[in-house]
């Protein structure tokens, strides 16, 4: 199995590379840049690269080439202001982090799977797809946009085997959302490897009749 990991350097990615190096597979972690290289397993390939462009997505699909399923991590928070004091790049900068930057990946390794005739995405959306948060709407907008590409591409390939579902974190405990909430219960939020034991399963075989669903994943958030 070649699993290919989007974002996989950030706070959720190592317990995702984590549980997918568990099942045997092969992973490919792609991130803008691997700042330090976590894993010394051998069966695991780091590939630096920028997923807003779809050239860059193109050439990581064939680095991890035939994928059997693609893990979809990279996003972006940001925001803070209303709607009437948004500005442009905060509204231009979530919809690429959360929105594009699936559009380009998926495009990218959906034609080797539909080749194939197998294959399984899972994205990492938010709550805030399916709850926004006031002065978050650019963020909250773009993880909804992600919910309703995923879906659309699950009736697109719903007689392909394969399947394409989003899982929807609350905060996750990962080092900087401790960092930056100090005073707040941890405890109470979703770990990182709760989320990886979900998207392995997802992207198991025993997963097959589960497709264009929205997974909400919130601890006691
Ligand atoms: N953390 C939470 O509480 C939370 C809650 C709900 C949903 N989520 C979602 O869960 C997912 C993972 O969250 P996280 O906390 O692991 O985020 P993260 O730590 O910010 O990780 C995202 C990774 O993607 C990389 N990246 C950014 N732009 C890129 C690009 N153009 N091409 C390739 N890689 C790029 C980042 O690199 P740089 O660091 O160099 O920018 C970072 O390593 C995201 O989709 C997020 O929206 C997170």
């Amino acid at each position: 199995m070649a699993i290919l990991i989007t974002g996989a350097n950030g706070g959720l990615g190592s317990a995702v590379v984590e549980a997918f190096l568990g099942t045997g597979a092969t992973v490919y972690g792609a991130d803008l840049a691997w700042k330090h290289q976590p894993h010394s397993n051998p069966r695991f390939h780091p590939i630096e690269a920028n997923l807003l462009e779809a050239a860059e997505c193109d050439r990581v699909a064939k680095l991890a080439a035939p994928v059997d399923a693609l893990l979809h991590l990279l996003g972006g928070f940001g925001g803070g202001q209303p709607v009437a004091e948004t500005p442009d790049e905060t509204w231009d900068k979530m919809l690429g982090l959360n929105l594009r930057s699936a559009y380009t990946i998926f495009r990218a390794v959906l034609p080797g799977m539909l080749k194939a005739g197998k294959g399984r995405i899972v994205a990492v959306g938010a709550r805030a797809a399916i709850e926004p948060i006031a002065n978050f709407a650019a963020y909250s907008v773009s993880k909804a946009a992600l919910v309703a590409l995923v879906k659309t591409v699950a009736l697109e390939v719903k007689d392909s085997g394969i399947t394409a579902n989003v899982v929807l974190p609350s905060v996750i405990d990962t080092p900087a959302n401790r960092a930056a909430m100090p005073a707040a219960d941890a405890s109470k939020w979703v770990t990182p490897e709760a989320i990886a034991g979900l998207l392995v399963w997802l992207a198991s075989d025993a997963a097959r009749d589960v497709n264009g669903s929205a997974v909400p994943i919130y601890g006691r958030a």
